[in-house]
Protein backbone atom coordinates (compact mmCIF):
# COMPACT_ATOMS: atom_id res chain seq x y z
CA UNK A 1 0.00 0.00 0.00
CA UNK A 2 2.52 2.17 1.05
CA UNK A 3 4.74 1.49 -2.09
CA UNK A 4 1.46 1.82 -4.16
CA UNK A 5 1.18 5.73 -2.57
CA UNK A 6 5.00 6.16 -3.34
CA UNK A 7 4.45 5.02 -7.26
CA UNK A 8 1.43 7.28 -7.96
CA UNK A 9 3.24 10.35 -6.21
CA UNK A 10 6.00 9.87 -8.42
CA UNK A 11 4.05 9.36 -11.81
CA UNK A 12 2.05 11.96 -10.71
CA UNK A 13 5.09 14.20 -10.38
CA UNK A 14 6.10 13.19 -13.57
CA UNK A 15 3.00 14.03 -15.05
CA UNK A 16 3.43 18.01 -13.57
CA UNK A 17 6.96 17.95 -14.75
CA UNK A 18 6.08 16.87 -18.26
CA UNK A 19 3.17 19.51 -18.25
CA UNK A 20 5.65 22.44 -17.05
CA UNK A 21 7.43 21.37 -19.74
CA UNK A 22 5.19 21.72 -22.72
CA UNK A 23 3.35 24.72 -20.70
CA UNK A 24 6.30 26.63 -21.60
CA UNK A 25 6.98 26.04 -25.16
CA UNK A 26 3.06 25.65 -26.06
CA UNK A 27 0.98 27.67 -24.03
CA UNK A 28 3.07 30.58 -23.07
CA UNK A 29 2.13 33.32 -25.18
CA UNK A 30 5.12 35.26 -27.33
CA UNK A 31 4.94 38.65 -28.09
CA UNK A 32 6.11 40.30 -31.19
CA UNK A 33 6.29 43.76 -32.26
CA UNK A 34 5.98 44.41 -36.25
CA UNK A 35 7.25 48.45 -37.16
CA UNK A 36 6.66 49.90 -40.57
CA UNK A 37 8.75 52.14 -41.65
CA UNK A 38 9.07 54.94 -44.59
CA UNK A 39 12.36 54.64 -45.96
CA UNK A 40 12.04 56.45 -49.15
CA UNK A 41 13.80 59.46 -50.08
CA UNK A 42 13.08 62.66 -48.29
CA UNK A 43 11.45 64.59 -50.60
CA UNK A 44 9.16 61.85 -51.77
CA UNK A 45 5.54 61.53 -52.18
CA UNK A 46 3.41 60.05 -49.29
CA UNK A 47 3.32 56.55 -48.19
CA UNK A 48 -0.04 54.67 -47.32
CA UNK A 49 0.23 51.80 -45.36
CA UNK A 50 -3.11 49.26 -44.50
CA UNK A 51 -2.23 46.83 -42.02
CA UNK A 52 -4.85 44.51 -40.87
CA UNK A 53 -5.32 40.62 -39.28
CA UNK A 54 -8.64 38.67 -38.92
CA UNK A 55 -9.09 40.60 -35.60
CA UNK A 56 -7.46 44.08 -35.65
CA UNK A 57 -7.59 46.78 -38.24
CA UNK A 58 -5.38 49.51 -38.05
CA UNK A 59 -6.63 51.14 -41.16
CA UNK A 60 -4.84 53.57 -43.68
CA UNK A 61 -1.88 55.06 -42.12
CA UNK A 62 0.36 58.05 -44.30
CA UNK A 63 3.75 57.97 -43.48
CA UNK A 64 6.11 60.67 -44.58
CA UNK A 65 10.00 59.90 -45.10
CA UNK A 66 11.55 58.79 -41.65
CA UNK A 67 8.61 58.14 -40.25
CA UNK A 68 6.78 54.62 -38.92
CA UNK A 69 3.82 52.78 -36.72
CA UNK A 70 4.00 49.96 -34.91
CA UNK A 71 2.11 47.35 -32.95
CA UNK A 72 2.27 44.53 -30.54
CA UNK A 73 0.74 41.01 -30.60
CA UNK A 74 1.22 37.81 -29.03
CA UNK A 75 0.65 34.47 -30.16
CA UNK A 76 1.15 30.97 -29.51
CA UNK A 77 1.73 27.50 -31.58
CA UNK A 78 -1.84 26.97 -31.60
CA UNK A 79 -3.06 30.16 -33.12
CA UNK A 80 -2.31 31.00 -36.87
CA UNK A 81 -1.99 34.76 -36.51
CA UNK A 82 -1.60 36.15 -39.68
CA UNK A 83 -0.93 39.99 -40.45
CA UNK A 84 -0.56 41.62 -43.87
CA UNK A 85 0.21 45.56 -45.58
CA UNK A 86 -1.16 47.21 -48.15
CA UNK A 87 1.20 49.66 -49.46
CA UNK A 88 0.35 53.02 -51.78
CA UNK A 89 2.82 55.15 -53.43
CA UNK A 90 2.73 57.18 -56.28
CA UNK A 91 1.19 55.02 -58.43
CA UNK A 92 2.41 52.04 -57.11
CA UNK A 93 0.43 49.24 -54.82
CA UNK A 94 1.55 46.31 -52.86
CA UNK A 95 0.03 43.99 -50.62
CA UNK A 96 1.84 41.13 -48.91
CA UNK A 97 2.09 39.30 -45.49
CA UNK A 98 3.88 40.76 -43.06
CA UNK A 99 3.75 37.93 -40.03
CA UNK A 100 2.33 34.97 -39.74
CA UNK A 101 2.10 32.30 -36.86
CA UNK A 102 4.56 29.53 -38.70
CA UNK A 103 7.41 31.86 -39.49
CA UNK A 104 8.47 31.69 -36.01
CA UNK A 105 8.51 27.87 -35.86
CA UNK A 106 11.97 27.79 -37.19
CA UNK A 107 13.99 30.52 -36.19
CA UNK A 108 11.95 33.05 -33.44
CA UNK A 109 12.41 36.55 -33.81
CA UNK A 110 10.55 38.82 -31.56
CA UNK A 111 10.78 42.27 -34.01
CA UNK A 112 9.58 42.38 -37.49
CA UNK A 113 11.08 45.77 -38.81
CA UNK A 114 9.77 46.55 -42.60
CA UNK A 115 11.27 49.64 -44.09
CA UNK A 116 9.86 50.49 -47.84
CA UNK A 117 12.20 52.01 -49.91
CA UNK A 118 11.66 53.27 -53.74
CA UNK A 119 13.11 49.38 -55.07
CA UNK A 120 10.99 46.99 -52.69
CA UNK A 121 10.92 46.36 -49.25
CA UNK A 122 13.34 45.33 -46.49
CA UNK A 123 12.90 42.98 -43.46
CA UNK A 124 14.98 43.36 -40.20
CA UNK A 125 14.55 41.72 -37.02
CA UNK A 126 16.11 44.75 -34.62
CA UNK A 127 14.04 47.93 -34.25
CA UNK A 128 16.54 50.15 -36.12
CA UNK A 129 18.12 47.00 -38.12
CA UNK A 130 22.07 47.05 -38.55
CA UNK A 131 20.76 44.19 -41.34
CA UNK A 132 18.05 44.05 -43.91
CA UNK A 133 17.25 42.06 -46.76
CA UNK A 134 14.86 42.36 -49.65
CA UNK A 135 11.88 40.45 -49.30
CA UNK A 136 9.63 42.26 -51.91
CA UNK A 137 9.79 44.66 -54.71
CA UNK A 138 6.71 47.13 -55.91
C1 LIG B 1 -7.26 53.53 -47.84
O1 LIG B 1 -6.54 54.04 -48.92
C2 LIG B 1 -6.82 53.42 -50.16
C3 LIG B 1 -5.86 53.96 -51.23
O2 LIG B 1 -5.91 55.34 -51.32
C4 LIG B 1 -8.27 53.61 -50.52
O3 LIG B 1 -8.57 52.95 -51.72
C5 LIG B 1 -9.14 53.06 -49.37
O4 LIG B 1 -10.50 53.33 -49.64
C6 LIG B 1 -8.76 53.69 -48.04
N1 LIG B 1 -9.50 53.06 -46.99
C7 LIG B 1 -10.07 53.75 -46.00
C8 LIG B 1 -10.79 52.95 -44.98
O5 LIG B 1 -10.00 54.96 -45.94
Amino acid sequence: MASTSIVSVFILTLFSFNFGIEASTNILPAKHTIHIHNGLPDNSPILKAHCASKGDDFGNHTLDAGQSFSWDFQTNIAESTLYFCRFWWILKTKAFDVFRAGWDADEYFHTYTYSVRTDGFYLGHEETPTEMSKVNTW
